[in-house]
């Protein structure tokens, strides 16, 4: 559980995972986008589905969490505009990290092609085969992850610069150092 000051191990284990995930699937998207598609590396696009609606699901889960367990209160920064642009921040995250992983899935759906979960379970299709939409629900995954990966980039660089336990506690719990 999270409490007024700590984040729990739950938070922090979906929080990390997820960075994991978003930053291998970052890399991902822009290399199969860029390769030369054969039999041989078509399985990578296989990869990208399952991994990106984990990812997914682990949003929803994280948003369920922290109805059931609200996070800490954001340590005070040190000007009210980095409070606001911190809390802008992670809202977005969780709109494009909804989003994102919708538009693949109506990119792929779109294109005829079953999508499915680890080439084994076959995710419902609900939307029309039309190139038309798949190329416009690629465009629209295209764009936001641009703005997503610009978003971790400043995330990251905000999580390095501030030395005020914000990053402690996300990594061990509480801001505070352990008193032996
Ligand atoms: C790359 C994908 C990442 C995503 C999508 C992401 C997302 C988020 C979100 C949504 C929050 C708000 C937590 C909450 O809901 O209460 C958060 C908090 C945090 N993240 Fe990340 N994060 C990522 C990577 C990282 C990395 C690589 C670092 C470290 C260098 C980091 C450090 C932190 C810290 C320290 C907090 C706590 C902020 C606070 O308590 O005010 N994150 N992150
Ligand atoms: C958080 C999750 C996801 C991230 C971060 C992500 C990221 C990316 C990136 C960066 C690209 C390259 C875009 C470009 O430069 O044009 C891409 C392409 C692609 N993504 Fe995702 N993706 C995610 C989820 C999904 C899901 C769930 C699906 C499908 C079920 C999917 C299907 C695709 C496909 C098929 C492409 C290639 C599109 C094309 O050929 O134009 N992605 N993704």
């Amino acid at each position: 559980m999270n409490t007024e000051t700590r984040y729990g191990w739950v938070s922090r284990l979906i929080h990390w995972l997820m960075a994991l995930g978003v930053i291998a699937m970052l890399g991902l998207g822009a290399y199969i986008v860029r390769m030369e598609v054969g039999f041989s590396n078509l399985w990578l696009f296989g990869v990208h589905k399952s991994i990106g609606m984990m990812l997914f699901a682990l949003i929803i889960l994280r948003l369920i969490w922290h109805r059931i367990s609200a996070p800490p209160a954001p340590m005070p920064a040190e000007a009210a505009w980095q409070d606001s642009a911190a809390r802008i921040a992670h809202r977005s995250f969780y709109v494009l990290l909804v989003l994102i992983p919708i538009f693949g899935y109506i990119g792929s759906a779109a294109s005829g092609l079953d999508v499915l979960l680890f080439e084994r379970w076959k995710v419902p299709s609900v939307v029309p085969v039309s190139e038309a939409w798949e190329d416009g629900a690629f465009l629209v995954h295209s764009i936001l992850t641009k703005l997503l990966a610009a978003l971790v980039l400043i995330h990251i660089a905000a999580a390095i610069k501030r030395r005020d336990g914000t990053l402690r506690r996300m990594l061990l719990g509480s801001a505070e150092a352990r008193v032996a």
